[in-house]
């Protein structure tokens, strides 16, 4: 069974670029093989890791809609499983997955069965998946993602965020046990971001693990549309995404 690392926040957090920091820890410390799944229908994970994505699970999914698609001698549940595989983008160190927009018109009921087999068959074969997801986490509670053992409620030093990681806690709690660890991470602080958050963070009910500095080459790399991976090991952010990792125990 691989471990299973979530990320999840409210819109422009930083949840990419904390789930980017957790592949790049994973990688360059040999942890072990890395799945990253790019689970926010806005994705763009593979940008940050710098790996190009051909095709999204959702379009794979959707041009096998039409029954006429089937090959002829191939049942449909091959045909589809077939069609998953090609969504997989692997390199050295890394593979990746992008699941594209889910909404569309008629029912998914059917491939989703099949992604959460392909998915569970799939990840079987990793140390680590990380998932970087959006604030509804509706891949975890659709069991897409059949299982967190960390998820990482990401915020950026706002009072709006605080409160929004606090409306995830509570969306979690609905889950059951399907969420093993939940923890809180403040992005982008500045020298008293913390202190001044203080009570809204206590008001979340979610433990505070740390916090990831603002951090101006990440803000560079951005513009310039430079993979994170080349962010250097005594970089503020990278360092206090290392220590919190280290930290928890992955
Ligand atoms: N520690 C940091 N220091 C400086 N800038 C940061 C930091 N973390 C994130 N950013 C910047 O904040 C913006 C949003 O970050 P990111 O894309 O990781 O957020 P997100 O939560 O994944 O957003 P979305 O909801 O659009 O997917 C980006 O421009 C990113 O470069
Ligand atoms: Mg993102």
């Amino acid at each position: 069974m691989p471990k299973y690392i979530a990320v999840a926040g409210k819109g422009g957090t930083g949840k990419t670029t904390f789930a980017s920091l957790v592949v790049k820890y994973l990688v360059q410390n040999k942890k072990g093989s890395v799945l990253a799944v790019d689970a926010d229908p806005n994705a763009n994970l593979s940008e940050v890791l710098g790996m190009e994505v051909k095709t999204t699970i959702s379009e794979l999914l959707n041009q096998t809609k039409d029954p006429k698609s089937v090959p002829v001698g191939m049942s449909k549940e091959v045909f589809i499983e077939y069609k998953l595989q090609q969504s997989l983008v692997e390199s050295n160190d890394l593979d990746l997955l992008v699941m594209g927009n889910p909404q569309g018109p008629g029912c998914y009921c059917y491939p989703n069965d099949l992604l959460r087999k392909y998915l569970e068959r799939l990840s079987s074969g990793y140390d680590y998946v990380v998932v970087d997801t959006e604030a509804g986490l509706e891949h975890i509670s659709r069991k897409t993602i059949p299982q967190v053992d960390w998820l990482f409620v990401i915020s950026d030093a706002s009072a709006r965020g605080v409160r929004s990681a606090g409306r995830i806690h509570e969306l979690v709690q609905s889950l059951g046990s399907a969420v093993k660890k939940e923890l809180l991470i403040v992005t982008k602080t500045k020298k008293d971001s913390l202190a001044n958050l203080a009570d809204e963070i206590t008001a979340t009910g979610i433990d505070l693990i740390g916090d990831i500095p603002y951090d101006e080459s990440i803000a560079e790399f951005d513009e310039e549309g430079k993979a994170l991976f080349k962010l250097p090991d005594n970089n503020a952010a990278v360092a206090a995404a290392k220590e919190i990792l280290i930290n928890v125990g992955v």
